[in-house]
């Protein structure tokens, strides 16, 4: 049975299922097999370098190339404590491991609207797949759910105690209700079955390799500004987000995993920046002589986000480090290399 901690967390009393037999054979190594579904994309991407970093890690990465690439992962392939596998996680996946991040969902609008209906599989049969596994095998799984599921929050800034305002029947839901589905079976397989979890709520994240015109705001501004092209600001501009670098993120998902607490937890910059801040921001430091253009918004998009991170601090000891400054230009060599656009001297 689950009980509840005095921080409010759900704490199971109920062991997690015994590893699978394999673990304790003659084939049995020192080393932690991790498995990350979703790897070849941005934030896995970044993930599996750090995990690789330890040399008592072997890292699986499953794959199906929706959003991600291969290229991501070029310096691993071959590396002996390296797999990559194509797989869709809506099949079922037999690997004996003990740890599952498990990040498998187009996370830009453009790509989990372009096929709604496999996007909600991905997040409902995926993440049954992968509870299945864990449970198989006793492997501690990492949901990477998302601040989506607060939907168009009523609460500022927002705590992990916070119910969302989402809607249910909107062009986004496919998402958010996908994630908030994906939470629920996280917990229920935690209280039915002992399951070890975690779950990180993912604030905006940004830094090299993401998607070159994926939607995302921060993606968007940057390729624009390199190519000098008016930055388009949705209406009307004074909605907010926070904005994470990918390594500050990629620190907090570990620290969680390997930490006491199942979560939710919220992973995010709470530095708080309207879409008008960020698009003269991106001006200034990219290319001071774009233009910034005001045009229509897209549905159900919310006014404002930002993280409590009182949790993530006290019990991970986390908070971000990299300043949206010292993490745009970052960003900017990535992207000025793909596009094959020099800076100029
Ligand atoms: N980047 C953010 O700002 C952000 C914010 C909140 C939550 N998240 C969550 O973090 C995770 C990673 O996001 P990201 O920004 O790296 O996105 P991404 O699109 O770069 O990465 C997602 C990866 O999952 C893979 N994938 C998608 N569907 C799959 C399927 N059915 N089977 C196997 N692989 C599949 C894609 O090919 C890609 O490599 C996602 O779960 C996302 O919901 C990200």
């Amino acid at each position: 049975m689950a009980q509840e901690a005095s921080n409010g967390n759900q704490v199971s009393s109920k062991p997690p299922p015994t590893p699978s037999p394999l673990r304790n054979a003659k084939f049995f190594q020192a080393n932690m097999r991790i498995l990350v579904t979703g790897g070849a994309g941005f934030i896995g991407s970044h993930l599996v370098d750090r995990l690789m970093e330890n040399e008592k890690n072997e890292v699986i990465v499953v794959d199906n190339y929706f959003t991600g690439s291969k290229d991501n992962l070029r310096k691993w392939i071959g590396h002996p404590r390296f797999e990559l596998i194509r797989h869709d996680v809506t099949e079922t996946l037999l690997v004996e491991v003990d740890q599952i991040y498990h990040l498998a969902c187009p996370a830009s609008p453009i790509f989990y609207k372009y096929n709604p209906v496999k996007t909600i599989k991905t997040n409902v049969i995926g993440t049954l797949n992968m509870l299945g596994l864990a449970k198989r095998v006793g492997a501690r799984i990492l949901l990477t759910s998302t601040s989506e599921v607060y939907g168009d929050p009523l609460e500022h800034p927002q705590k992990e105690s916070y119910w969302g305002n989402v809607n249910p029947i909107g062009v986004r839901s496919c998402y958010d209700e996908g994630k908030r589905v994906a939470e629920t079976l996280m917990f229920d397989y935690h209280r039915q079955h002992g399951i070890e979890i975690r779950i990180a709520r993912i604030f905006n994240t940004y830094g090299p390799r993401m998607n070159i015109d994926d939607g995302r705001v921060v993606s968007n501004f940057i390729a624009q500004a390199i190519r000098g092209e008016p930055l388009t600001v949705q209406a009307p501009g004074t909605q907010t987000r926070s904005f994470c670098y990918v390594s500050d993120m990629v620190d907090g998902l570990i620290r969680l995993m390997e930490g006491d607490d199942t979560g939710p937890i919220n992973l995010g910059n709470p530095g708080e920046f309207t879409m008008l801040e960020l698009a003269e921001t991106v001006k200034e430091l990219i290319n001071p002589e774009v233009e910034i253009k005001m045009v229509e918004n897209t549905p159900d998009d919310p006014r404002q986000r930002k993280p409590d991170i009182t949790k993530a601090k006290e019990l991970l000891g986390w908070e971000p480090k990299v300043k949206l400054r010292d993490g745009l230009p970052l960003m900017e060599d990535d992207f000025r290399q793909r596009l094959v656009v020099p800076k100029k001297i």
